[in-house]
């Protein structure tokens, strides 16, 4: 049976990266039946909304996406259509998993880390407003609910996966209350998983030792804020963001995206890199069960990636979005990439 996935092209570079993602899916052999909508400044032109109702109702069909970038406009225009896609499925948890590729170069080799935020809350409520001129306020909001549910998240993850330790992330030193709160739930929720180690590090030492030594770390587990710097850090220990997967995970629906935006400046040459949104591809084909799919891309892609002439431009290599595609099909056609082991991610 083939699986249903609401694809989002999006716009810029979103549409090259996606279609090169899906010629590389549907060349493993597993079926699928893209519904395909528009989001953004491209769907208003056309149907009056950023998320059109059509787009939503299928998700709600689907309950999988795979999203390619959408331009947000800076300072006015519409919200980001990521938040709002996670708002309204309800993704709450943003799974971001961390590894080298082959001739990336990059500070550290064999990094391999996990980052989980909470993707609802805490200053990304949107709840700001101004107190009195020249005087604003934003609220952080941190539920015991959302806290306790990702911190299970990720424990759950864990342990499924034979992870083997986790540090929720904080600032519960100056945020007493709200940090404080995150802190107790994901300290019960640990009592509940003894073979896995629970650790905490405040935010800003996590920085530094992150960048000390990113071994000493398995997962981390913090809430939106934190998560959005952080991960974006630990990007920059495999090459940046045009390398990382992430998707957006909730009960009943998921979106894989890639986290890069829709690069205006190459869009439309055939020059953009579609690794990100592709490795994001690899964490929807496990989600649906996929495995076996999973891991013949990624063999091939961390095959194609050990011969730079096939690599496309932005990483010194010669070739263009489509030629790159083509380079990881004829590798998964031929089985050679065999080397690269099984993981329990992308
Ligand atoms: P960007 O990520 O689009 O571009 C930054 C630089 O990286 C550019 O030089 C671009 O050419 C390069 N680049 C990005 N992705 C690449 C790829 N796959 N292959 C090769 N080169 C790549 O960031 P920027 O310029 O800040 O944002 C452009 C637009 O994208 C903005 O409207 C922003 O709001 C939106 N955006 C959307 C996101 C999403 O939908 N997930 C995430 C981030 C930004």
């Amino acid at each position: 049976m083939a699986h249903k996935i609401t694809l989002i092209p999006g716009d810029g570079i979103g549409p090259e990266v996606t279609q090169a993602t899906v010629r590389i899916l549907e060349a493993t052999g597993v079926k699928f039946e893209w519904e395909t909508f528009m989001a953004g400044a491209e769907a208003f032109e056309k149907y009056h909304e950023y998320i059109p109702k059509e787009l939503t109702e299928s998700i709600e069909r689907t309950h999988v996406g795979l999203k390619g970038p959408v331009t947000t406009p800076i300072g006015g225009g519409f919200a980001s259509i990521n938040v709002a896609l996670r708002q309204k499925f309800e993704l709450y948890a943003n799974f971001r998993p961390i590894r080298n590729l082959p001739h990336i170069p990059t500070r550290y080799p064999d990094v391999d880390l996990i980052i989980v935020r909470e993707n609802t809350e805490s200053l990304y409520s949107g709840l700001e407003h101004e107190v009195v001129p020249g005087v604003v306020e934003s609220l952080k909001i941190i539920t015991e609910k959302a806290s306790t549910r990702i911190a299970r998240f990720a424990f759950e993850y864990a342990r499924k996966n034979n992870r083997k330790k986790i540090h929720a992330i904080h600032k519960a030193n100056i945020m007493k209350l709200s940090d404080g709160l995150f802190l107790r739930c994901a300290r019960a929720v640990a009592k509940d998983y003894p073979e896995i180690t629970y650790g905490e590090h405040i935010v800003d030492n996590t920085c530094m030792q992150l960048v000390m030594n990113p071994y000493q770390y398995d997962m981390l587990v913090m809430e939106n804020l934190y998560g959005d710097i952080i991960s974006d850090l630990c990007a920059a220990f495999v090459g940046g963001l045009g390398f990382v997967p992430s998707a957006n995970l909730g009960d009943h629906c998921a979106i894989f995206e890639a986290v890069h935006g829709s690069a205006p400046d190459i869009a439309g040459k055939n020059l953009a890199n579609p690794t990100a949104i592709l490795r994001s591809s690899l964490l929807m084909l496990r989600h649906l069960g996929e495995y076996d799919a999973a891991l013949k891309i990624r063999n091939a892609l961390e095959n194609v990636y050990r011969t730079r002439d096939k690599l496309t431009r932005d990483v010194g290599g010669k070739a263009g979005t489509s030629e790159f595609a083509d380079f990881i099909i004829e590798a998964m056609e031929s089985g050679s990439g065999a080397q690269a082991t099984e993981s329990s991610h992308a």
